[in-house]
């Protein structure tokens, strides 16, 4: 019994050993696991033959330093992959309305373009930032099926809390479901004429919420941010789980994994089952941290350590 015991004790470490590791993994050792700082896990992968299928492309461009993630071939710079809450943090511009003393007004208007991967519609906030300001959010491709916004007005800087973007100097609020392509606008009703002082723009973006905090520093110059971090809900394939399943081969949730229908757009999710964790898209992947102290774990330790004793 005590040599059945240190084995099965020795084994419970190992697995907690090897259950510890969660660098990126991918599919090949010959693919990239990172670009510059940023893991790249599969499904996603740099080049064919490392990522699940096109939409999981990453273009590592080396000609920054250190190199920088886009999604597939566009100008859309990733901050992060996770596994664990299915998320794509990506950066996107902020659009704006300027006016000077001379009266003259610079307007942009940004937009953002993904053909796959809806952004988080729980994660993210429209807002908009100003004091004489309405912005609009719309989709970008067909103007119809989503077109939301805010205004926000003040006549003083006095007038605004920091932290709190309730409509005196910012404004918010949420996006739809499936948005994955927008066009972000904002514009005044007076030019900012009397406010030019402390308010000579009006800004607008969708953004990470607990990325942002409302400042009265943000109405002078946005404090130069001109990009801010946006989350994308990502998944694989284009059925659902139930669908998925049927064909095995093609069926990307791997063993110890279970399967989730994406809340957010088309496609599933894999997620290592609980006690297990690693990358639920590679046979293997899951691996287990099974360790629960249970009482004849205790009498293991115990007998453990002690046959260590009796070893002295
Ligand atoms: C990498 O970035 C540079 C600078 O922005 C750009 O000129 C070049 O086209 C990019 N290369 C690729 C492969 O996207
Ligand atoms: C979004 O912006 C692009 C380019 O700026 C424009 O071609 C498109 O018509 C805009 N979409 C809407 C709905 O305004
Ligand atoms: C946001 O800013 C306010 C005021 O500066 C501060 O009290 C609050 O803790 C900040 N919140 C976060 C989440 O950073
Ligand atoms: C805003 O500026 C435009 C052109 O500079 C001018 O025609 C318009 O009357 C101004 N509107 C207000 C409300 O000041
Ligand atoms: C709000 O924050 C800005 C910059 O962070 C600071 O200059 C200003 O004094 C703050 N206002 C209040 C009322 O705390
Ligand atoms: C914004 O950029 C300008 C010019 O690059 C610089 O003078 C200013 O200090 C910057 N402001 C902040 C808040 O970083
Ligand atoms: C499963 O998918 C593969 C690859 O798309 C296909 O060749 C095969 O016929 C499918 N099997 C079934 C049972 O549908």
């Amino acid at each position: 019994m005590d040599g059945h015991c240190s084995k099965l004790v020795y084994a419970v470490v190992l697995w907690m050993i090897i259950g510890g590791t969660t660098s990126a993994q991918t599919i090949s050792p010959d693919c990239q696991a990172t670009c510059g700082d940023i893991a790249i896990p599969y499904p996603f992968g740099t080049r064919e033959g490392c990522y699940l299928d096109g939409d999981h492309l990453i273009t590592c461009n080396n000609s920054f330093s250190p190199p920088k993630p886009f999604v597939r071939t566009s100008n859309i710079e990733v901050l992060s992959i996770s596994l664990v809450d299915h998320d794509l943090r990506v950066l996107t511009t902020v659009g704006s309305d300027c006016y000077d003393e001379k009266g003259s007004r610079q307007q942009v208007t940004a937009r953002t373009t993904l053909s796959r991967f809806a952004f988080s519609n729980t994660r993210n906030k429209f807002t908009a930032i100003g004091c004489d300001t309405f912005a609009v959010i719309m989709n970008g491709l067909n103007g119809q099926s989503i077109s939301t916004g805010c205004l926000s007005m003040c006549d003083s800087i006095d007038s605004v809390t920091n932290g709190s973007c309730s409509g005196i100097g910012c404004c918010q609020t949420s996006v739809p479901k499936g948005l994955m392509n927008f066009n972000v606008s904002v514009s005044s009703f007076s030019n900012h004429s009397n406010i030019l002082s402390f308010n000579p723009c009006s800004y607008t973006f969708l953004a990470e919420e607990d990325s942002f905090n409302f400042s009265s520093a943000d109405l002078i110059d946005l404090q130069n941010r001109s990009r801010v971090p946006t989350v994308l809900d990502w998944a694989v394939g284009e059925q659902t789980c139930e669908e998925a399943r049927k064909n095995s081969t093609t069926f990307s949730c791997q063993e110890n994994s279970i399967c989730s229908d994406s809340d957010n757009d088309k496609g599933y999710q894999c997620y290592c089952s609980e006690g297990y964790q690693g990358n639920p898209y590679i046979p293997s992947g899951c691996q287990g941290m099974r360790f629960r102290p249970t009482a004849f774990y205790f009498i293991c330790f115990h007998n453990f350590f002690l046959s260590f004793d009796s070893l002295n």
